[in-house]
């Protein structure tokens, strides 16, 4: 069976590494895919933003499922489209992916049907706001609505820091994201992702991950996509995860059921585990960015499979294994990362680096010449991926592998796993 598998970063060539073992597979196109992709799949330069000429491609190639990586196109209806057009896709309806697009949306849902998140309230004017915060416990938490690249979140130490946030976002600083702000509670406790396959009602869990989302060491410098990542997450436990599914994914599947716009994806929770237990930060309607690149390590059953019922709607009594192991992944990004930042320099060495199994480099931002030099071409642009008994052997497998290569214009952060290794046993 043919397959079109949309986006570019390490995630999109981490689904690529496992769509290609599959028994099941013809070609693999990829739209517009990375150098790393490139290896595996046919990369094609398609405009994602024209639904029509996506259908005409899969008409053209016979593909029999579309594999929607990043949200945007989710958001902008592409698998509405594809459905009409009868053609299989992996990615929720835009409806259902407001899940991700809005934050309001999916506060006002989990307050209708109990699903533990921090306290919010919502606004579309500045004095309103500013009012709220007045008496509102420090710290507070200011986000812009709508899709906002990672960047529409403000943890607000002081009420003044809150106000300016207030007044960015609606002075238009994430353009129509922040035409609606919701200011949330601060929430205690460790971070951790949790991710299931959903098709309606029918709920298969994936696994958690933890992922590292400031630039530098220690957890500094700003926010990024994420610059590191491991599964599965010690926070995590088996306990822990049944909660999560339990308190959060199984009733938002069903309340998507009930609102009308069902659910077919994989559904990422962002999750906070606070002292009361899981309560969800945030959804989002794909898989995580660098956390799909550890899933997909660990994912020992074929992926295509798995895909394709999600998309059918026929995913009850779908079990998949897991290797046991730890994955780790450390993200090598462009110095200057997330902000602005060279492109075109040159990397060597990860020829230096094929022979072992429980290691693969998943590229982001890179380019091939027609020599076959590799350059950086993005702010993320390799993840170094390793599986290991645990985190401190996965780990260091990734940093070993991470001095073969040649790359004097990037950085990485040095301490990925930190909150793993330093739990008491
Ligand atoms: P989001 O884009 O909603 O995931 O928020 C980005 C980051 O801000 C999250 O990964 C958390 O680290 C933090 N954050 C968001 N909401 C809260 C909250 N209510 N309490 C504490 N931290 C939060
Ligand atoms: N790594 C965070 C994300 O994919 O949103």
């Amino acid at each position: 069976m043919n397959v079109l598998l949309i986006g570019s970063g390490g995630r999109e060539h981490a689904l690529a590494w496992k769509i290609a073992q599959s028994e099941r597979l013809g070609t693999l196109y990829a739209a517009p895919g990375n150098a790393g992709i490139a290896e595996l799949a046919r990369c094609v330069d398609l405009d994602i933003s024209d639904h029509s000429g996506v259908i005409d491609f899969c008409r053209e190639h016979d593909i029999k499922l579309v594999v929607v990586g990043p949200e945007a196109p989710l958001v902008a209806g592409l698998a509405d489209d594809l459905e009409a057009a009868d053609i299989l896709v992996f990615g929720p309806s835009a409806a259902a992916a407001r899940l991700e697009g809005s934050k309001g949306f999916t506060k006002e849902l989990c307050a209708r049907h109990g699903i533990p998140t921090a306290r919010f309230a919502r606004f579309t004017e500045a004095q309103a706001a500013k009012a709220h915060v007045a008496d509102h416990p420090l710290p507070i938490v200011v986000k812009a609505d709508g899709l906002a690249a990672g960047k529409g979140v403000v943890i607000a130490e002081s009420r003044k820091e809150a106000e300016r946030a207030i007044d960015e976002m609606f002075a238009g600083a994430f353009g129509e994201a922040g035409r609606e702000v919701v200011i949330e509670e601060f929430l205690e406790g460790e971070e951790a992702s949790f991710f299931a396959l959903v098709s309606g009602e029918t709920v298969v869990p994936l696994a958690g991950a933890q992922d590292h989302k400031r630039a530098f060491d220690g957890d500094r410098g700003p926010n990024t996509g994420g610059m590191g990542a491991y599964s599965p997450a010690p926070v995590l436990d088996a306990a822990m995860a049944d909660r999560v599914l339990q308190e959060i994914v199984r009733p938002t599947a069903r309340a998507m059921m009930a609102e009308g716009a069902p659910y077919r994806g994989v559904l990422y929770a962002g999750l906070m585990i606070t002292a009361e237990g899981p309560k969800l930060i945030e959804y989002n309607v794909r898989f995580g960015d660098p956390e799909c690149q550890v899933l997909m390590m660990r994912l020992a059953s074929d992926l295509l499979p798995a895909l394709l019922a999600t998309a059918r709607g026929e995913l009850s009594g779908l079990s998949l294994d897991w290797r046991a192991e730890t994955a780790l992944t450390v993200v090598m990004a462009t110095k200057g990362y997330p902000g602005a930042y060279e492109k075109g320099s040159v990397i060597r060495g990860l020829e230096h680096l094929r022979a072992d199994p429980d290691l693969v480099v998943f590229h982001a931002g890179t380019c091939r010449d027609a020599d076959g030099t590799l350059r950086a071409i993005g702010g993320r642009v390799l993840n170094v991926t390793a599986l290991g008994r645990d985190v401190a052997e996965a780990r260091a497998r990734a940093y070993r592998a991470i001095e073969k290569i040649d790359w004097p214009e990037g950085f990485w952060r040095r301490d990925i796993g930190w909150r793993a290794l330093s739990r008491p046993e």
